[in-house]
């Protein structure tokens, strides 16, 4: 597969996660609804990435969904974003598979979602080995960091060739109606944003994204990449994929000043 071009896109590209799928599936410990046929489906209408994070609990995505959506990634040319801890045995995983990407994310058993970004300034003597290693075997190598000066600083000394900033706490803010604090979180995602490209890095955000909260977002200059899952399938229920990711697409667009 071609190496993503790294300059500005007109709108970011969509990485769709699809974990979730394999959440609701699981509720029921059979083969419905697969995270494939979701992916496909996701393929299909818009998506320019496919993002799934093989836990360490497994609580979702599965060692075999993992494989089976880098055959699908693969046959259709589309980049699987495989997002891990930070750790030897996970990475061991992505060594083997070789997705395009490979997103280092903290994880903790107790936590229900990815709180928080990596501690890669205070975790840089163990993460920066495995950072090597991933990238050395041609996965391209992101860091799921919150937009601070310190992390980005410490994550242009690895081999990763991206930061996917953690937007979980802006989201939350505006879930709260505490536009004050939303907006002072905005604004830190965006210097982060200036100093990661001026560092070298491409720059993503993920986590928390909705129809509400994704133009200021991806009206981010910098912003390459956005990834998005649990609001576009939760939408899904009620209007179906397609018609979630056009939405999706559309605002993200619109935050460019741009139409679809
Ligand atoms: N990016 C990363 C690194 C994540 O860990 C997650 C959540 O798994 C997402 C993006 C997507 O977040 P959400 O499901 O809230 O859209």
């Amino acid at each position: 597969m071609s190496e993503i071009v790294s300059q500005t896109p007109v709108i970011p590209r969509l990485g769709v996660n699809i974990d979730h799928v394999a959440t609701l599936r699981n509720a029921r410990g059979g083969r419905h609804p697969d995270p494939v046929d979701a992916a496909r489906l996701a393929i299909q209408h818009g998506a320019d990435g496919i993002t799934a994070h093989l836990r360490e609990d497994r609580r979702h995505i599965t060692d075999d969904d993992i494989e089976r959506l880098q055959a699908l990634c693969l046959e259709t040319n589309i980049p699987l974003n495989m997002e891990v801890a930070a750790v030897e045995d996970m990475a061991e995983i992505a060594l083997q598979l070789k997705p395009h990407a490979v997103c280092l994310v903290p994880e903790k058993r107790e936590e229900r979602t990815t709180e928080g970004g990596l501690d890669v300034a205070g975790l840089h003597n163990t993460i920066t080995p495995i950072i090597a290693k991933l990238a050395h075997c041609g996965c391209r190598v992101s860091l799921f960091i919150e937009a601070n000066s310190k992390q980005i600083n410490a994550s242009a000394k690895t081999d990763a060739r991206v930061v996917e900033f953690h937007t979980g706490a802006y989201a939350n803010a505006l879930d709260v109606n505490d536009d004050a604090l939303a907006q002072t979180l905005l604004e830190h995602l965006r210097d982060g944003a200036k100093q990661a490209h001026a560092l070298g890095l491409e720059v993503h955000f993920g986590h928390g994204l909705t129809f509400k909260n994704v133009e200021p977002i991806a009206a981010i200059p910098e912003a390459m990449e956005l990834n998005i899952g649990h609001f576009i399938l939760g939408e899904a229920i009620f209007m179906g994929l397609p018609e979630a990711l056009k939405r999706m697409r559309t605002h993200m667009a619109t935050g460019r000043g741009m139409s679809l």
